[in-house]
């Protein structure tokens, strides 16, 4: 014998809760009652019938009250024509007098706004280059063991040469562009000075002096006669420009593939006569790469480096930054903190 009140409970249940409480009135449930009343015997079809029907009078019902429910939205009139403030309560958002520039927006202004006055023209970067800018026109050919130097992010996507693409681990990936850009410059008699203050990203193990975001500035400068006395008499301008007093500065010989010679370039420590932490005791700060421009890549850019030679550096800005005002953990700058973002 089928359980009417049963199904009625279960069909009465389930339109409590639907979303498109009409659905129900088409359930299986209802299909099998409707064909079971042939086979009954006669004087038991009668009844049967009318529970049937009564079942389906309380469910639809039930689903004009559900409906119902659910075309009541409580949603307050607006008048379009109103300004802004008349329909809505204002968002919570912060006085514009707690903004401020970010410290590393501020200084990289400050930095290209002295390399200006040296003459440079600053351009942009970008977030995603590929390989060639990253490593071949840098002298880096495939396989060459300075690339594992540059730990960057890469793309799954790989370009029409086969390579992903990547993160830019250092701002060298714009010297070829500048190159070819500023080439006309040189026929011109005029030298190419151009600057790079931008973002990078290398893949690593994260402490108080590695982030896997930061920004560089990279200088590149050819001309007639170029040498490495103009490359430090170059940094030490700006950087007792930068810091506001006399400093000493010291090279000592490195390797990049894309400068000959390579130097890394120390500063006297700004802060002390005696050692501090921010030297580490040592007096010096080591605070760039930098070097003359290798023959490969002056002639990647079609520049004849029997008539032209020039320099280029790469220095880190957050290293820059921290320094100057005593900055003690490199992730304080991407935190987004505002305890430490009021500080400036
Ligand atoms: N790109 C180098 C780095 O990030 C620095 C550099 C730039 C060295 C330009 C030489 C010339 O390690």
């Amino acid at each position: 014998m089928t359980d009417i009140p049963a199904i009625r409970e279960t069909l009465l249940a389930t339109v409590a809760q639907s979303n498109a409480p009409q659905e129900v009135l088409r359930a299986p449930e209802f299909r099998k009652l409707y064909a079971q009343i042939p086979a009954l015997p006669a004087e038991e079809r009668g009844a049967f019938g009318q529970a049937v029907n009564e079942l389906k009078t309380a469910i639809e019902a039930a689903v004009d009250a559900r409906q119902a429910e659910l075309d009541q939205v409580d949603v307050a009139p607006i008048d379009v024509t109103a300004p802004f403030d008349v329909n809505a309560t204002r968002p919570n958002l912060l006085p514009a007098e707690n903004g401020s520039e970010h410290p590393l927006t501020r200084e990289m202004t400050i930095i290209s706004d002295i390399f200006t006055r040296m003459g440079f023209v600053a351009e942009e970067s970008r977030e995603i280059d590929d390989q060639f800018h990253m490593f071949e026109s840098l002298n880096f050919p495939k396989g060459h063991p300075a690339r594992d130097d540059y730990d960057t992010f890469m793309t799954t996507q790989v370009d029409q040469n086969g390579d992903s693409f990547v993160a830019p681990a250092h701002t060298s990936t714009m010297q070829h562009r500048l190159l070819v850009q500023y080439r006309d410059m040189l026929a011109q008699g005029e030298p190419i000075a151009a600057l790079v203050p931008d973002r990078v990203f290398r893949n690593e193990d994260l402490d108080a002096k590695h982030e896997h975001t930061f920004y560089q500035v990279e200088g590149i400068y050819v001309g007639k006669s170029i040498n490495v006395g103009n490359l430090v008499a170059t940094l030490q301008t700006f950087l007792e420009e930068y810091y506001g007093r006399k400093l000493n500065v010291r090279i000592n010989p490195f390797y990049f593939p894309f400068t000959e010679p390579s130097f890394e370039f120390a500063l006297e420590c700004p802060f002390c006569e005696n050692g501090c932490s921010v030297c580490s005791g040592s007096k010096w700060v080591e605070l760039l790469g930098c070097g003359m421009i290798h023959p490969n890549v002056l002639r990647a850019a079609n520049i004849d480096p029997a008539e032209y030679t020039g320099f280029a550096f790469g220095c880190g800005i957050d290293r820059l930054v921290m320094m100057k005002y005593q900055i003690e953990d490199i992730r304080n700058l991407e935190s987004g903190k505002l305890d430490f973002l009021r500080q400036f």
